[in-house]
């Protein structure tokens, strides 16, 4: 066969095939066997550089014109709907079906779940304060006078307002929660508030400008510090386990008298102390006390006749120590592989 008969013979082949395809997979069969490196084309080419040189003119148009046409009908074929979609043969009704994957809460939100229902556990409700507090309810009502460091710019964000008769703040703490709770209820209260916390902090691996924190307020006749203990271990018992080891130390916060921190053992070294610890081989998790005879009179109890304790707890900070998670700033980086782990 001569070559221009072989370039027309490929051509009806080509057009022939073409009409063939009617999947990807037989699309990307017609593509390697004319378009490809070891394709019917290239090989043309190929055998095209042994013709003699009076015969090129010719043979050469032809077959380019048959590179474009092919390339062409192929183009085509590959742009026509019917053709891209994946027609298979047959079916198989034993595959499985495709899943989808349906997101979980957040790791905080989890947390902020569990420990809540811990505590209703034991009779207490949820309640939610704003996040854009006044002045009164983040520091005053709460025994915090004017001087305080912790009302410093440098500590709190100041929010801008037209009312000039309050000053609004992001809260620092949940405490104000208790201010509010306790404006509008009569004892025996008790009570957990769940939420954001701002400080005006450099973003670190251990600290964050936005954090959470639940805090707990327990109002009654005769409330003992005892009982803040039992209460507190039994939050630690049931949210880090059994094993954990647990300790009070005395504190100071203007609210509560006495104070105290509650420190769990230190995850990564289990009490020998380490680096995470600051060598001490305990955590700090949460600050706690009485409530502070003052915070009552503020709030129009009779502290002769009530007596009550509170806590507020960093969430952050007991994931961290529950999980061993190294850099505080992975709760806000989103990462799927992170996420996907809790
Ligand atoms: N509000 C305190 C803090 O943010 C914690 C605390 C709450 C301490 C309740 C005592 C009682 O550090």
């Amino acid at each position: 066969m001569s070559f221009l008969n072989k370039i027309d013979s490929i051509k009806t082949e080509a057009d022939k095939d073409i009409l063939n395809t009617n999947s990807v997979l037989q699309l990307e069969e017609f593509r390697i066997k004319y378009l490809s490196r070891n394709g019917i084309l290239n090989q043309l080419f190929e055998e095209f550089k042994k013709v003699d040189k009076e015969k090129r003119g010719e043979i050469g148009k032809q077959l380019n014109e048959l590179k474009v046409h092919i390339q062409k009908i192929y183009d085509l074929a590959s742009t026509t709907s019917p053709r891209t979609t994946i027609k298979p043969d047959i079916t198989d009704y034993t595959l499985p079906g495709r899943t989808f994957n349906k997101g979980t809460k957040h790791l905080i939100n989890q947390a902020i779940d569990d420990i809540t229902s811990i505590f209703e556990k034991i009779g207490f409700e949820i309640y939610e304060g704003p996040e854009i507090e006044d002045e009164y309810h983040n520091f005053d009502a709460l025994n915090t006078p004017d001087y305080h460091p912790s009302r410093d710019m440098q500590d709190t964000f100041y929010v801008d307002s037209k009312d000039k008769d309050k000053q609004y703040l992001l809260r620092t703490h949940t405490s104000p929660g208790q201010v509010r709770i306790m404006e509008n209820t009569k004892p025996p209260i008790r009570v957990v508030v769940p939420g954001k916390c701002y400080r005006n902090e450099a973003v670190s691996a251990r600290s964050l400008a936005m954090f959470h924190q639940v805090e707990g307020l327990y109002v009654d006749k005769k409330v003992t510090f005892k009982e803040l203990k039992g209460t507190l271990n039994y939050f630690a018992r049931e949210f880090f386990g059994e094993n954990l080891k647990t300790r009070l130390r005395p504190s100071y916060f203007p609210f509560t008298e006495p104070s105290a921190e509650m420190d769990v053992e230190c995850y990564l070294c289990e009490g020998k102390g380490c680096r995470i610890c600051k060598h001490t081989g305990w955590l700090e998790i949460m600050g706690c006390g009485m409530v502070d005879p003052k915070v009552f009179e503020i709030a129009g109890y009779d502290p002769e006749v009530y007596s009550g304790f509170a806590f507020g707890m960093g969430i952050e900070r007991t994931l961290l120590v529950k999980y061993g998670i190294p850099d505080i700033r992975m709760f806000l980086e989103n990462d799927l592989r992170f996420l996907k782990q809790f």
